[in-house]
């Protein structure tokens, strides 16, 4: 009834950002994604019959009602399957600092999904597993696997049909992190879609273009085209910002030193550098470039704040 497991985060190049169902947490759009190396959490579950109530610690201190709100929620579709009526008891704990708000809901149900099915003594197969991190967080789904992923939006009503798949888990890119440290805390990707989808006149507009970015995206990682991936990141990212800043009122999750961020690697790229920027529900900037360049990259966005470099990443798997 016990069991600890790891889930690495990861970034979307093709972004994800629109539901077609709240309830399952169905995705208008299908995304695709890079686990990333060295920013895990792990999550220790604990079924005990004695507890009368979850509970949920984070990096060593109690969670907040919302985060535990939705643990909680999470857990009851594990013990339904598996038949249990235990209370669990949840400690996850991230391998990066939170503080640079890099926190991720990705890695944190991706782990918690293998960790409580496994203290459950249920079975999931990779898709089941990516379907049920779904339910926690839709770029959950991405995280259970490593390298290169792609998420399916799908089409049926169950949601069967919507989960994540291996692409490539061999392609060695880099992926730079530099986070912005503002301090400020940004709407949350769940509010800042919904409010998207509901008052954006470009939300169509950016349902409609993913779906061919999808398809530029994979046939690039096929080929190894870093370009072509480059090239078609920014411009998810981007477009995903411009429907969400075209909100009303405007989600603008961009400060100053993600333009800067930007322009940096613009400038790169006009010296001959390989570097592309993506951004995701926070002020932070990320640039897609090769192992060759990573260090150079890293060199130039240091001034923004705290850097990171990124391998592929690990499948999640259980510790315990
Ligand atoms: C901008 O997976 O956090 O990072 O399903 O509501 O939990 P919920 O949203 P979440 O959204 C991620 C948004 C994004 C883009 C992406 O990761 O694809």
């Amino acid at each position: 009834m016990r069991a600890v497991a790891r889930a690495n985060t990861n970034i979307a190049l093709v972004k994800y950002w629109g539901k077609r169902d709240t309830a399952l947490n169905l995705p208008a759009v299908g995304s695709l994604s890079l686990t990333l190396d060295g920013l895990s959490t792990r999550t220790t579950v604990v079924f005990d019959g004695k507890l009368a109530a979850d509970s949920l610690l984070l990096n060593g201190a109690d969670a907040d009602e919302r985060a535990l709100g939705r643990v909680s929620k999470f857990l009851d579709l594990v013990r339904t399957r598996a038949g249990l009526i235990e209370r669990a008891r949840v400690e996850s704990v991230n391998d990066f600092p939170t503080a640079a708000g890099l926190a991720s809901s990705a890695s944190a149900f991706a782990a918690l999904a293998v960790a409580a099915t496994h203290a459950a003594g249920l079975e999931l197969s990779d898709r089941e597993l990516s379907i049920l991190a779904r339910r926690g967080s839709g770029s959950a789904a991405r995280s259970i696997f490593g390298g290169f992923s792609q998420m399916h939006r799908g089409e049926s009503a169950d949601g069967e049909d919507s989960f994540a798949e291996p692409i490539v888990t061999d392609w060695d890119v880099r992926l730079v992190i530099a986070a912005t440290m503002t301090g400020r805390k940004a709407t949350l990707s769940t509010d800042g879609m919904r409010h998207t989808a509901e008052t954006s006149p470009y939300y169509d507009a950016w349902v409609k273009m993913s779906e061919r970015d999808l398809g530029t995206a994979r046939d690039a990682i096929t080929r190894r085209d870093l370009q072509a991936l480059g090239e078609v990141t920014e411009a998810s990212c981007l477009s995903m910002h411009a429907s969400a800043m075209a909100a009303r009122p405007a989600v603008l999750y961009f400060v100053g030193a993600t333009i800067e961020g930007y322009r940096i690697i613009q400038d790169l790229r006009r010296s001959g550098v390989p570097a592309w920027f993506t951004c995701d529900a926070g002020p932070h900037v990320k640039a897609l470039t090769d192992a060759a360049h990573a260090q150079q990259v890293e060199a130039a966005l240091a001034k923004l704040g705290k850097t990171w470099i990124c391998r592929p990443g690990p499948h999640a798997e259980v510790l315990e």
